[in-house]
């Protein structure tokens, strides 16, 4: 099971559409994916249009994070194979508070995704925009934080925020790859800007999403924009070469292969 993480403290960076996008394409190669809908907002649950519990009660939350039964129970299927959903709850705003509770209070979301292991090769987490118990809890549990930067002089101190706060968590083995999102190459900076990164933090991935008006499509669409958008897309292709380069980044080639059957 390899856990990969949309996040970024900054809001409206393209985090959902990466979760959406990439778990779409991860259960097109055949491997078994779930998407957390970690946010108490259920963008991703509306993608594939589930859902959202909105009275969601803080007793369900406290049963789902105590881990003593398999979270599978509170698992949605979707409209595509292989993709699965645990769709948010709005009793997640308090995530925190609930957390708060346990005596080790960071590693909750890891014992409730050790109970799926054995039913999931990807588990994509998509996160709330904030850094929180929630977001330690996230980095404890992930093995891959994919973090969208648009590139901006702002989203740069944002990222900076994010390194450091991993850094000084101790966390070695999570691996934190930066990406560009909403790049929009009319825009002087956002060509320098992503020129310049990948110099400074070198496990930015080269892959780039682009500012594109498809991708606000999947809101009316309610759907992955794989699902409806040809291959031929340009944002298509975009989150195509990105997939490709996480496995890369995941897995040595071969052993890919039998991860996705
Ligand atoms: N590459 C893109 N080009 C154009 N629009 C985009 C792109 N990526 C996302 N959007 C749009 O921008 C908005 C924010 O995107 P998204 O919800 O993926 O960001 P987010 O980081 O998850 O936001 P939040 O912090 O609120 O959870 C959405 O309306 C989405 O359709
Ligand atoms: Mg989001």
């Amino acid at each position: 099971l390899k856990v990969i993480a949309t996040y970024n403290i900054k809001g409206g960076v393209g985090k959902t559409a990466a979760a959406v996008n990439l778990a779409w394409l991860s259960a097109r190669d055949g491997a078994r994916t779930l998407v957390w809908d970690l946010d108490p907002q259920g963008a991703a649950s509306f993608y594939f249009r589930v859902d959202p519990r909105l009275q969601g009660g803080d007793k369900r939350l406290f049963k789902l994070l105590g881990a003593k039964r398999s979270a599978d129970r509170y698992i949605k299927g979707t409209d595509f194979d292989n993709l699965h959903l645990l769709p948010a709850d709005f009793a997640y705003r308090h995530m925190d508070l609930v957390l708060d509770g346990w005596k080790k209070p960071t590693n909750r979301l890891r014992k409730v995704l050790r109970t799926l292991s054995a039913d999931y090769d990807h588990v994509f987490l998509d996160c709330p925009p904030s850094i929180s118990l929630v977001s330690e809890n996230i980095f404890v549990a992930a093995d891959v934080l994919l973090v969208p930067v648009i590139p901006t002089t702002l989203s740069l101190r944002t990222l900076e925020q994010v390194l450091d706060f991993v850094n000084q968590s101790g966390l070695r083995s999570l691996q934190v790859l930066p990406f560009f999102s909403m790049v929009d190459r009319r825009k002087r900076l956002h060509c320098e800007i992503t020129e310049t990164l990948p110099r400074v933090v070198k496990q930015t991935l080269s892959a780039q999403i682009p500012y594109a008006s498809d991708i606000e499509r999947m809101g009316p669409r309610r759907a992955p924009l794989g699902s409806f958008a040809p291959p031929s897309n340009p944002a298509v292709q975009a989150y195509h070469a990105l997939w490709e380069e996480l496995k890369d980044e995941m897995y040595p080639p071969a052993q890919y292969a039998r991860a996705a059957g």
